[in-house]
């Protein structure tokens, strides 16, 4: 699995220390406002659970997973939610934690979703952001790296369901993607 990694972009060290970074500015943002972490399935499941243990104030944590549609739904505008919150953000002030923000679908139709259900507040923080790739006017509050336009994966970032386990984020080696 390691040798199928080109170079290593962001190592276990860095990314443990941009979330203690994160963690520590949104520990002041939210004090005293109790917020309710979401995360946005499957990618950012080993971020936000990194990133909560650098949050020191009164958090919950709670799971979102939507569909990505080819490009043929997609104009269509339809959002499938795979799975919906538990909790409801009504009077609450969210955090959604991504992975990456790519071209911004994914974070566009979440914002949509919340948008009709009385959240206090929404907030966004990505381990890595790709604006070179933005197709969607959405922008992280809370950013880790700007991301190079490189086939990324490892640290919930996937390839074919693969890879997500790595503890660092590195680059696909282009033969990997290439056999398929
Ligand atoms: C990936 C990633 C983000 C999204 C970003 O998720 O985890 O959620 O793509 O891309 P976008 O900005 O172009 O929408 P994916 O849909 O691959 O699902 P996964 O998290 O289960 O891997
Ligand atoms: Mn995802
Ligand atoms: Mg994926």
């Amino acid at each position: 699995m390691n040798n199928d990694i080109k170079e290593i972009l962001y190592s276990k060290e860095d990314i443990a220390a941009v979330t203690k970074k994160l963690g520590t500015q949104i520990t002041k943002d939210y004090a005293d406002k109790k917020p309710l972490v979401i995360c946005i399935l499957t990618g950012a499941v080993l971020f936000m659970t990194d990133l909560v243990r650098e949050i020191d104030t009164y958090c919950e944590i709670d799971f979102m997973d939507i569909s990505s549609y080819g490009d043929a739904t997609e104009s269509s505008g339809q959002v499938k939610i795979i799975k919906d919150l538990d909790k409801s953000v009504e009077g609450r002030h969210v955090l959604i934690v991504e992975d990456i923000i790519d071209t911004g679908r994914t974070l566009e139709k979440v914002m949509e979703l919340l948008s009709h259900r009385d959240a206090a507040s929404v907030k966004v923080c990505t381990l890595l952001d790709k604006p070179a790739r933005r197709e969607k006017v959405v922008t992280p509050d809370y950013a880790g790296f700007e991301v190079p336009n490189e086939f990324v994966v490892g640290y919930g970032l996937d390839y074919t369901g693969f890879y997500r386990n790595l503890p660092y984020v590195g680059i696909l080696k282009p033969e990997v993607y290439a056999e398929n």
